[in-house]
C-alpha cells in the first residue's frame, strides 16, 4: 500500500474551504473565471485507495473475517480446519449463512487480499454448480412480482401513482425480506447496509470538506451513501428514528445545522457539477423511499432546498450560455454526462407533481435526450468505457440510476438500453485481471458511492445472468441498490461456459483479455492494449502497446496508475504539446512498450489489431481448471502510427505451454534508438550475461528472458524521467519500489522476443518456444 499511500498530496487542502491555500478561489468575487473554472473542473479527485479500499477492508473483514481466513491458507477450503476457524470467528447470521452456502461449494467466499479479489473454492463436484440462468421456475419464492406499471404512452414527465418511484417500487419491497430470509447474499447485503445505517446514525454528520480540485465530491457522495442507507433502513422497519437522522443529515448539508455548510449561495459547489449532481440525487432518494415518514413541512424544506442549491444549478447549465457550469452537456461521452443527468434525473422525478415551480418538470423535459446523445455513449461499440477501466464505474453508476429509475416512475427506458451496455457488463468481467483491474491510464478518485453494481442491472435488464454471477461474489456488492437490481432467482457459476479471452476492437480501444482460469487468483492474466491516444476525456496515458502480466497471486509487470489530478496542467488537454505528458506516470516513458528516441508517442496513433486467435477454452462448471493440452491464444497489432522515426512497429503478445507462459514479440524498424521497458513492483536480479532477469515477489519468481537477439541485454532503473526529459509544471510522484526492466537497442530493424516464465511449485518447467514471425503466428506455431 505504501505505493498509495505517497501519492495523496492534495490532503492538505482538506480543511481550508475557499481558504487562502485554495489558488483558484477568487477572494473578492466568490467566483472563479472561467478560465480558471475549466482548470478546477479538470484538477483532481483524492485517490480512492485512500478512503475506498481501507474502510471496505474493514467492513469486509469485520463481517466476513471467518470465511476468510478460514479459506485463503488452505487449498480446500471446505477442509474441516477452515470450517472449523471460520466458524469460530463467525458472529453473525450472514455470515453463518455464508458459510452454510461455502459449505455447499455454492459460495465464493469475499477476499481480504490485498487486490479485494474474491478467493474461490476449489471445488471439483461439478454437480453442484448449474450453467447460469434465471431459473425463475424453480426458485418461485425469490423471483420479482411482475410489474404492473406499464403505461401506453410513457413520459419522463408522468410517474407511477404509487411511491417510492426511484428504482425500488414498493412491489419489490413487499417481498424483499421473504428473499432476503431465502438468498446468503441478500441477506449479507441487507446486513451490511444496516451495518453501515448503524455506524452512520452514531457519526457526526458529515463535514464540509473542500478540496481544492475535486470540490466537495467526497463529501456529496457520502451524504448519498447515507442518504440510501438510512431510507433503506426506515423502509425495511418502519422505525422514524432513521428518517430523523436522516433530516439531521439533509438539513446538514443545506446549511441548517449550528454552524453551516460551505459558503452562502451556490453550496452545492456548481462549479464542480458532480458535487451538486451527487447531493441532488441523494435528495431526490431521501425524498421518495421515506415519502410517508415526512412531515409535510419536512417536504417541502426539502424540495425548497433541493431547488435552491441543485436543480436551479440543473436550470442553468441547460439554459444560460453565458454559465460554464454546463459544459458536461456537450460531447461528453464519459462519466461526467452520465452522473450530472442522473442526479438531475432522480431528484426531479421525485419531487415532481409536489414541486410547485416547474423546475422538476423543465429538467425532466431536457435530461433523458441530453443522456441519450452523451452518456448513452459511454461504452463504445464493444462495451469499453472509454475513459478507461476505473471510470467504468462512476460512468455505468450514473447510468443504471438514472435508466433503472426511469424505467420504474415512468414506465420506460427511452432508449438508454442499447447493446453497448449490455457489452459494458463484460468488458468489466474481462478487465479485471487475476490479482487486479487492467488498469491502464488514470485510476481515479474515491469509488464509495460508486459501486461495480450496475452489472446487477444490467444482468436484470438484459438478460445475461452471469453478470449478476459473478458480481455477487465481489467485494463491493453489499450496496441498497443490489438489494434491487439482484435477481435472485439466479443460479450457477459464472465461469461455466465462459470463455477465457476476449479481444475488443472499437478503434478507440482495442485491448486483449486472456487468462488460464476465471476461479484461482494464483493463475496467470495477460492484458494489452493498442488503441487510439485520444478521445478518452483526457483520462489516456500515452501507452500503444501497454500490457500487464499478473501470475502466482501477482501482478508481476504492473501499472502505475493515475498521477496527481491537483498538478498544473495534468488535464489540460490531449494534444501533443500537453503538459500532461510531461508526467512520468503519463508519458509513453512511464508504460510497459517500445520508447523510441525518449519520445512520446504520437496523440493521432491509430493502431490496427493485425491477428488474434483463441483456442477458445470456455471454463468448465468446476471451480477446479486447468485448461487442455495446446490451450493457447495470442494477439497483436500494428502500433506503428504511434510512433515518430519508425517506418514498422508491430507488437503481439501470447500465451505458451498451455497458458503458464507470456512471450511478448516487437518487430520494429527504426532510424532511432528505442528502449523495451516494463514496470514492476517486483525485485529485479539480472543474470550477469544480461540475457534474462529473475523478478521476485513475496518468494514467487517469474524469469523474464530474452531470446532474440542474441546482442540485446536487461537493464534496470527506478521509475523516474531521464534528465533530459522536460520538467513537467509540478514534480512527479514518487514511485517506491517500482522498477523498470529495460532493454536498450540502436537504431535498426530487430525482432526482439522477451519470454516470461513463472517457476511454478509443483507446477510445469518452462519451455523455450520457436522464434516466428507475428505474421505466421497461429494456434500451433509455438508447441
Ligand atoms: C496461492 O498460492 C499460495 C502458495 O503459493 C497459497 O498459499 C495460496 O493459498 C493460494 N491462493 C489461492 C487463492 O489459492
Ligand atoms: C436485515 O438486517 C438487519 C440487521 O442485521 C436485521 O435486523 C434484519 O432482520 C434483516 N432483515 C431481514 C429481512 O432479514
Ligand atoms: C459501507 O461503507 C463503506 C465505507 O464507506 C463502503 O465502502 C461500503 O460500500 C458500504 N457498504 C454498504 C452496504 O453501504
Ligand atoms: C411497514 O409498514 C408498511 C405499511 O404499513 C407495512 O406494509 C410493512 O409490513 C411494515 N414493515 C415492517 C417491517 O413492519
Ligand atoms: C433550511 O433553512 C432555510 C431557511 O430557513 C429553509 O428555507 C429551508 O427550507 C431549510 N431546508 C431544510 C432542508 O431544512
Ligand atoms: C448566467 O450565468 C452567468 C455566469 O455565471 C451569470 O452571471 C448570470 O447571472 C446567469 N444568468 C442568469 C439569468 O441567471
Ligand atoms: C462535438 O463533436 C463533433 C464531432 O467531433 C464536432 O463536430 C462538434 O463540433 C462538437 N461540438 C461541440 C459543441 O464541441
Ligand atoms: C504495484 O502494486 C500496486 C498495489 O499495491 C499496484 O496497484 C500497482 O499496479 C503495482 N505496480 C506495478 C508497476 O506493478
Ligand atoms: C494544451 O495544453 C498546453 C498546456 O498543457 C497548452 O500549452 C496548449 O496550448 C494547449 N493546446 C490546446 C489546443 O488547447
Ligand atoms: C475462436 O473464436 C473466434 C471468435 O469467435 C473465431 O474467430 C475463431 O475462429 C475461433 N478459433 C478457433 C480455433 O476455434
Ligand atoms: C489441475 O492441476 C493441478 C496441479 O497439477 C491438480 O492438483 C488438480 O487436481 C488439477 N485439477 C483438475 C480439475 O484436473
Ligand atoms: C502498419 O501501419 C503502417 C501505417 O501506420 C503501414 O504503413 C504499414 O503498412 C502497416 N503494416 C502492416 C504489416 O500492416
Amino acid at each position: 500500500m505504501s505505493y498509495h499511500q505517497a501519492n495523496n498530496t492534495s490532503t492538505q487542502n482538506l480543511h481550508s474551504p475557499y481558504g487562502a491555500s485554495d489558488p483558484y478561489y477568487n477572494q473578492s468575487t466568490g467566483y472563479l473565471s472561467p478560465a480558471m473554472e475549466e482548470k478546477r473542473r479538470t484538477r483532481g479527485v483524492s485517490n480512492w485507495i485512500k478512503f475506498g479500499v481501507p474502510v471496505a477492508i474493514l467492513v469486509i473483514i469485520g463481517v466476513v473475517v471467518g470465511a476468510v481466513v478460514g479459506t485463503r491458507h488452505s487449498k480446500d477450503s471446505t477442509s474441516p480446519e477452515a470450517k472449523a476457524s471460520a466458524s469460530a470467528a463467525a458472529s453473525s447470521a450472514s455470515v453463518n449463512s455464508a458459510l452454510n452456502a461455502l459449505a455447499t461449494g455454492k459460495f465464493a467466499t469475499a477476499t481480504n487480499s490485498l487486490y479485494m479479489m474474491p478467493i474461490y473454492p476449489q471445488v471439483t463436484d461439478t454437480s453442484v454448480f448449474v450453467s447460469p440462468t434465471f431459473a425463475s421456475t424453480a426458485k418461485a419464492s425469490l423471483t420479482w412480482p411482475s410489474e404492473t406499471f406499464t403505461p401506453a404512452a410513457p413520459a419522463a414527465t408522468s410517474v407511477r401513482p404509487d411511491r417510492p418511484r426511484l428504482i425500488a417500487p414498493q412491489y419489490k419491497w413487499s417481498v424483499l425480506a421473504d428473499h432476503i430470509s431465502n438468498d446468503p447474499y441478500l441477506s449479507y447485503w441487507n446486513e451490511s447496509i444496516f451495518g453501515n445505517a448503524t455506524t452512520w446514525f452514531n457519526a457526526d454528520p458529515i463535514p464540509y470538506v473542500y478540496d481544492g480540485g475535486n470540490g466537495i465530491l467526497d463529501p456529496a457522495r457520502q451524504f448519498k451513501q447515507r442518504a440510501k442507507a438510512f431510507s433503506y433502513a426506515y423502509r425495511m422497519t418502519n422505525n422514524t428514528k432513521w428518517a430523523d437522522r436522516l433530516f439531521t443529515e439533509i438539513k446538514n448539508v443545506a446549511g441548517n445545522n449550528t454552524g453551516g455548510w460551505g459558503p452562502d449561495g451556490d453550496k452545492w459547489n456548481s462549479n464542480h457539477f458532480l458535487d451538486t449532481a451527487e447531493l441532488s440525487a441523494g435528495f431526490g432518494i431521501a425524498y421518495d423511499w421515506v415519502y410517508d415518514a415526512w412531515t409535510d413541512e419536512q417536504k417541502a424544506a426539502i424540495r425548497q432546498s433541493l431547488i435552491q442549491y441543485g436543480l436551479s444549478f440543473g436550470v442553468q447549465a441547460y439554459t444560460n450560455s453565458s454559465s460554464f457550469i454546463g459544459w458536461w452537456r456537450t460531447n461528453t461521452t464519459g462519466n461526467w454526462n452520465c452522473v450530472c443527468n442522473g442526479g438531475l434525473t432522480l431528484a426531479s422525478l421525485a419531487i415532481l407533481g409536489d414541486d410547485t415551480t416547474g423546475t422538476a418538470e423543465q429538467l425532466l423535459g431536457l435530461t433523458v435526450n441530453n443522456a441519450l446523445n452523451n452518456c448513452a455513449g459511454g461504452p463504445t461499440s464493444d462495451g469499453t468505457w472509454s475513459e478507461t477501466q476505473d471510470y467504468w464505474y462512476f460512468g455505468t453508476t450514473g447510468y443504471a440510476e438514472m435508466t433503472s429509475a426511469l424505467i420504474t416512475a415512468t414506465g420506460s427506458d427511452y432508449g438508454m438500453l442499447n447493446d453497448a451496455y449490455k457489452l459494458a457488463g463484460y468488458s468489466h468481467m474481462y478487465g479485471q485481471g487475476q490479482t487486479q483491474m487492467f488498469a491502464v491510464g488514470d485510476t481515479g478518485p474515491n469509488k464509495f458511492s460508486s459501486t461495480a453494481n450496475s452489472i446487477f442491472f444490467f444482468a436484470s435488464q438484459f438478460n445475461e445472468p452471469v453478470l449478476a454471477l459473478y458480481q455477487r461474489d465481489q467485494y463491493d456488492a453489499p450496496d441498497p441498490w443490489s438489494m434491487f437490481w439482484y435477481d435472485a432467482s439466479v443460479q450457477g457459476a459464472f465461469w461455466d461456459g465462459l470463455p477465457l479471452d476476449r479481444s475488443f476492437d472499437n478503434e478507440i480501444d482495442q485491448w486483449v483479455s486472456m487468462r488460464n482460469t476465471w476461479t484461482d487468483m494464483n493463475g496467470t492474466f495477460i492484458g494489452m492494449k493498442a488503441g487510439m491516444n485520444q478521445g478518452r476525456q483526457t483520462h489516456n496515458d500515452l501507452d500503444c502497446g501497454d500490457f500487464v502480466f499478473h501470475a502466482m497471486g501477482h501482478t508481476f509487470a504492473g501499472e502505475l496508475g493515475d498521477g496527481n489530478y491537483n498538478a498544473l496542467d495534468y488535464f489540460s488537454n490531449d494534444t501533443q504539446e500537453s503538459a500532461r505528458w510531461t508526467y512520468y506516470r503519463k508519458m509513453t516513458e512511464g508504460q510497459n512498450t517500445i520508447l523510441v528516441n525518449k519520445q512520446n508517442q504520437d496523440v493521432l496513433a491509430r493502431p490496427v489489431i493485425l491477428g488474434y486467435d483463441s483456442t477458445n477454452d470456455t471454463q468448465g462448471s468446476s471451480s477446479d481448471f486447468n485448461v487442455s493440452s495446446g490451450s493457447t491464444a495470442y494477439w497483436y497489432a500494428n502500433i506503428t502510427s504511434a510512433y515518430f522515426d519508425t517506418s514498422s512497429l508491430l507488437r503481439g503478445v501470447r500465451y505458451i505451454n498451455d497458458r503458464t507462459q507470456m512471450l511478448v514479440q516487437d518487430e520494429i524498424t527504426t532510424s532511432q534508438s528505442f528502449q523495451w521497458r516494463m514496470h514492476t513492483n517486483a525485485t529485479v536480479d539480472i543474470a550477469s550475461d544480461g540475457k534474462s532477469a529473475t523478478l521476485t515477489i513475496d518468494g514467487d519468481e517469474v524469469i523474464v528472458s530474452i531470446l532474440s537477439p542474441s546482442n540485446a541485454q536487461f537493464t534496470k532503473s527506478d521509475a523516474i524521467r531521464f534528465s533530459s526529459d522536460p520538467t513537467p509544471p509540478e514534480p512527479d510522484q514518487p514511485n517506491p519500489g517500482v522498477t523498470v526492466l529495460i532493454i536498450e537497442m540502436d537504431a535498426g530493424t530487430y525482432n526482439l522476443q522477451v519470454l516470461f516464465s513463472p517457476q511454478w511449485q509443483n507446477g510445469p518447467s518452462s519451455v523455450t518456444p520457436p522464434s516466428v514471425d507475428l505474421a505466421n503466428w497461429s494456434l500451433t506455431s509455438h508447441n
